[in-house]
């Protein structure tokens, strides 16, 4: 049997993609009035989606104290769920998959985001450093003191992602990716630097990652454990995270997972440059030895790099991000060997269709040459 490649197939929980090219969840702040998907957004993910691709979508509120950033999708809502069975639909005609990225951002929200401008929940009153909060009206501000969550609040923030994942499956996701990474509410809860709790869900390790596994736990009864993965960024110290000790913390996290049975781990590495700086670019590695099951890496991938993270065995498939907005047939470009369209970082986030559907694939390209 011959190594496999970016381009083998793969077999990631019940579903076999056609190749290892995945799109990464990409925050893209478009949605309309009640955070329901645009308009466009069939199109864009559908230019996305290939045969046999798998695409996990953006970061998607499950309930409106969720919300961190404008015109950002929730999941929450009837209206959203009509607005994600276009997408899905899209996707689904060019024979893709698509997961939702179920999401919530704690202590990185704003009063402004809140129903009745409560402050932001976490699980401790410590406030975000070093970053600021984006208001609906696109201000920048410093961040609040969020209000730490009670023991007794708990319960009913995993049941908004068990509903979350429910109506994912109403709007005709193929699963459901917790976002367990990059500084927001699951990730508070994981790191000792945002967590000093001192109830069941703070101090020891088995504390911090028990709302991760909860909400793991509701989301496989929804979907069953082959259409679950969950997010993490391990070495991540985006929104003024950061543990004292990741290797301890992410081997328990992922050896629990393991018992879990879930579809994938999707572990997020190196510089990316979107602001998201790691410490410790490849130290993943030293995360492989306690997971058995589909590995995705992502952040600052090439085709190169992908392909012998592949070989090598340090994963089984590699998201991109930034590659993807770009190029909407980044699979098939990366496969030909074909040269790639530069990305905008400009209309990265909001705006209509400039930067979101006008990226041309590269049959268009050509035939402008
Ligand atoms: C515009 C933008 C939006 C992003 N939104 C999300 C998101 O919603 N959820 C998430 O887990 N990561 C998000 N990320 C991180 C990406 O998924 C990815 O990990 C990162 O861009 C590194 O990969 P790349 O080097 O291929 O771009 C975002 C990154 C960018 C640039």
């Amino acid at each position: 049997m011959s190594l496999p490649s970016l381009f083998s197939s793969i077999q990631v929980g019940r579903y076999e993609l056609a190749h290892r090219v995945v799109m990464a969840p990409l925050t893209r702040m478009r949605a309309g009035q009640g955070n329901v998907p645009n308009d466009l957004a069939p199109a864009y993910y559908g230019q996305r989606a290939a045969g046999g691709g798998l695409i996990i979508a953006e970061a998607t509120q499950v309930t409106p104290s969720g919300q961190g950033y404008t015109a950002t999708p929730g999941i929450h809502s009837a209206a959203q769920v009509e607005g994600w069975k276009k997408v899905t639909d899209a996707v689904h005609a060019k024979g893709g998959l698509i997961f939702l990225q179920l999401w919530h951002t704690g202590r990185s929200s704003h009063s402004s985001f809140q129903p009745n401008g409560e402050l932001p929940v976490a699980p401790s009153a410590i406030v975000i450093e070093g970053h600021s909060a984006l208001t609906p009206e696109w201000k920048r501000v410093p961040y609040e003191t969020p209000r730490a969550l009670e023991l007794a609040e708990i319960p009913k923030l995993i049941e908004s992602y068990r509903e979350g994942a429910r109506n994912a499956m109403a709007a005709g996701f193929d699963g459901v990716e917790l976002h367990g990474a990059n500084g927001y509410l699951i990730e508070q809860f994981l790191h000792s630097r945002s967590n000093r709790r001192t109830d069941s869900y703070g101090g020891s390790i088995e504390n911090r990652a028990r709302l991760l596994l909860e909400v793991t736990v509701a989301l496989i009864e929804i979907w069953g454990a082959d259409r679950v993965g969950v997010r993490l960024s391990p070495f991540g110290t985006y929104n003024d995270v950061g543990d004292d000790d990741p290797i301890a913390l992410y081997s328990y996290v992922l050896t629990q997972l393991g018992e879990l049975d879930i579809a994938y781990a999707h572990l997020i590495e190196a510089r990316d440059g979107a602001g998201m700086e790691i410490d410790a670019p490849q130290a993943v590695d030293r995360l492989r030895p306690f997971w058995h099951k589909t590995l995705i890496l992502a952040g600052g991938f090439t085709a190169e790099s992908a392909d012998d993270a592949i070989r090598s065995g340090r994963a089984d498939a590699v998201a991109f991000g930034r590659q993807f907005i770009a190029n909407p047939d980044l699979p098939h470009r990366l496969k030909a060997g074909a040269s790639l369209n530069a990305y905008d970082r400009s209309t990265f986030y909001g705006g209509g269709a400039a930067g979101y559907i006008d990226y041309p694939a590269l049959e268009t390209a050509r035939a402008a040459e």
